[in-house]
């Protein structure tokens, strides 16, 4: 019997908010532990190992609060460490506990999506990499075509409240017009970064007729609550109190500036430290 706690939800900055938000509107009865690595963030470009490590850092330290569930909201994360954390780590530090990604829901929902059979993925350097995205749509989809595109200059424009500038313009039509002249029949654009919804509406501008961007957090939100309908016993693992608490590894004052962006709230939060 699991003694019930918030579930956890893990980026490396505030991308996972975008996350969060969807996952409160489907689940607002559950409780929540958010997790920014915000003094390490950018994760996008870093070498698996690094990922890895700081990643299940952040598990551990989720699951020191209590955490029985752990939702990686972030891509990167995802693509680099979450095998290696369900077959490794989970069996020795607590096998009853779990950690999902937010890869396969978006994997799964694309199929019914696209029209064409050709899609790409706009994501980090780590995660186009990783092909994470192409293995995991074709297990399901062996039919369609993906495309990927890396935009490293996307999450520093999020970071840096820079989403709404010039600068946004340039980089976002410079990596859109890639990705479509690498695959003009490419009708379904996913955003594989959880930072990316921020700039949805300049992504939007610079989008031809036919092609529709993709932002996953509802579809994460979606495959949770069936997981937890599908897993009675981690249902009533995860406390249901509708609050939800922040942690940043960076200064308080930051994280609260940006989370009320992302959020359009207020909320408190309390730095930890995870190395
Ligand atoms: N938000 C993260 C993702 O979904 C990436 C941000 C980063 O590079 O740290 O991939």
């Amino acid at each position: 019997m699991l003694v019930p706690g918030p579930i956890g939800i893990f980026d490396s900055g505030y991308g996972g908010l975008t996350i969060l938000s969807e996952i409160q509107k489907l689940m607002p009865e559950y409780s929540y532990c958010y997790l920014g690595d915000n003094s390490r963030a950018p994760y996008g470009s870093r070498s698996f190992d690094i990922v890895y490590e700081f990643t299940r850092q952040a598990v551990e330290a989720l699951f020191g609060m209590g955490c029985n569930l752990v939702i990686l909201a972030c891509n990167t994360a995802s693509a680099k460490a979450l095998r290696t954390i369900q077959q490794n780590d989970l069996p020795q530090i607590n096998p009853s506990k779990r950690v999902l990604g937010v890869i396969r829901p978006t994997a799964e929902v694309v199929g019914n999506i696209t029209k064409s059979r050709h899609i790409g993925v706009l994501g980090t350097i780590g995660t186009v990499q990783s092909e994470s995205y192409p293995i995991e749509v074709n297990k399901l989809f062996p039919d369609i075509v993906v495309t990927s595109e890396a935009c490293p200059m996307w999450v520093p424009l999020v970071e840096n409240k820079e989403y709404d500038s010039l600068g946004a313009d340039y980089f976002v039509r410079k990596n859109i017009d890639n990705i479509l002249l690498k695959d003009p029949q490419i009708d379904t654009l996913i955003l594989g970064c959880t930072h990316y919804p921020l700039l949805l509406d300049k992504i939007n501008a610079f989008l031809p007729e036919g092609v529709t961007a993709l932002p996953q957090g509802k579809y994460v939100g979606e495959s949770l609550k069936d997981y937890l309908y599908r897993h009675p016993e981690m249902n009533e693992g995860c406390l249901k109190e509708g609050q939800t608490k922040y942690y940043t590894t960076e200064s308080v004052q930051k994280f609260t500036e940006a989370a009320t962006i992302f959020l359009n709230k207020e909320v408190e939060v309390e730095r930890i430290n995870l190395d």
